[in-house]
């Protein structure tokens, strides 16, 4: 191959994952500064091992395993140009590359089955840089600590005996976490809906916005669907049901998102992802997002980016959430493993 030639989706994947080693280190070594790792006990290792749990499914993510690749464009209307010094929010448009995810590590798991739907989005923003988010359906965390975050994956893990959660651990968990109520809420209040296209995504974490004059906002913000939600009805569903319906939704015109954030006011904990703030905090809507094109994830873009949260271009900062650091960390020890699994696949 010669030194332009573009790469392939499986040599983007080895290649991320040499840099995940780098990138690994470097999460791990914020990590250890922003004090999140309060022991030797917890480390990028051993959350990804208990993400491991219910099996290893090599090549894949450790969690949202199942998903396809997407692409388009992402316009802004200039609406947060003042909050932020952020190429992608002077007007225009930039392209993205995302992927639509169901939550878990069982990349064959009915698409109806995950109550989690994720919407991950790499922009590329003029000069260079990039701006990477993962969102999910929840507004909020259960849990607001990595601590506890790792708690909960050991108590949604399958119990060796039936090799399925054992409810009664479950609730036992949420019993002793009482700040997951708003979390707990949302989930007997959702109602998902029959697509990819009609579902709402949220950042959960806050960030802060820099504007050009050095102010400092905190937002976070959401994907918007435009398209009116129908329910997802009883079933049965195929296994892919929305992952097909969204292939082709998209092959008949582009689906949107509009953009919209939620800004911070005085008091609003930002280092807390299990409380929602008040909803009469100001929302702008920054742009609309345009995905015009769908496609499976083994052989296409998606698949080697890494959508770490932490991946911020100028004008936007992680903010004093110790979720941030834990999930990058994690994300680049994910990438390892798989791209590891890839090479060993790969080699004669
Ligand atoms: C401490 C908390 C968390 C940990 C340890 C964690 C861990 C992980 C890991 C290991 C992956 C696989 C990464 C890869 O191989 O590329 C992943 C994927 C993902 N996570 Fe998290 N996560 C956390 C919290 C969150 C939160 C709060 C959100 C939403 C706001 C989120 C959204 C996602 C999404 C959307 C993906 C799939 C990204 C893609 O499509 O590649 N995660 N997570």
């Amino acid at each position: 191959m010669s030194k332009d030639a573009p790469l392939t989706p499986r040599a983007k994947v080895l290649r991320l994952g040499a840099i995940a080693a780098g990138l690994g280190f470097a999460a791990f070594a914020l990590a250890f500064t922003a004090g999140w790792l309060p022991s030797r006990a917890l480390s990028p290792s051993v959350i990804v091992n208990t993400q491991e749990s219910g099996g290893i499914h090599a090549g894949f993510r450790r969690a949202h395993a199942k998903g396809l690749c997407v692409a388009g464009t992402f316009t802004s209307n200039g609406g947060l140009a003042g909050l932020s010094s952020a190429g992608v929010f002077g007007v225009g448009s930039v392209p993205v590359i995302g992927r639509l995810s169901t939550a878990g590590a069982n990349p064959t798991a009915p698409d109806a089955s995950s109550p989690v739907r994720s919407l991950a989005l790499q922009f590329a923003l003029p000069g260079g840089q990039q701006w990477r988010t993962a969102m999910n359906t929840p507004p909020v965390l259960p849990v607001g600590t990595p601590e506890k975050f790792h708690r909960q994956l050991q108590a949604l893990a399958p119990d060796p005996a039936t090799g399925k959660p054992d409810p009664a651990r479950i609730a036992a968990f949420f019993a002793a976490h009482p700040e997951s109520a708003e979390f707990r809420a949302w989930q007997a209040g959702n109602k998902p809906s029959s697509s990819f296209a009609t579902t709402r995504y949220h950042s959960i974490n806050a960030f802060v916005l820099v504007a050009p004059d050095g102010q400092r906002q905190a937002v976070r913000w959401a994907m918007v669907p435009d398209a009116m939600p129908e329910p997802l009805g009883a079933g049965p569903h195929e296994p892919d049901s929305l992952q097909r319906e969204f292939a082709a939704r998209v092959g008949s015109a582009p689906v949107r998102w509009a953009m919209e954030f939620t800004l911070a006011g005085p008091g609003d904990a930002t280092a807390d992802a299990t409380r929602a703030w008040p909803e009469s905090r100001q929302r702008i809507v920054a742009g609309v997002l345009e995905i015009t094109e769908a496609s499976e994830q083994e052989t296409s873009a998606c698949n080697g980016i890494n959508f770490d949260p932490l991946v911020l271009p100028r004008g936007i900062e992680a903010s004093d959430d110790p979720i941030l650091a834990a999930r990058s960390a994690a994300y680049a020890e994910s990438l390892r493993r798989r791209a590891r699994e890839h090479r060993q696949e790969a080699a004669p």
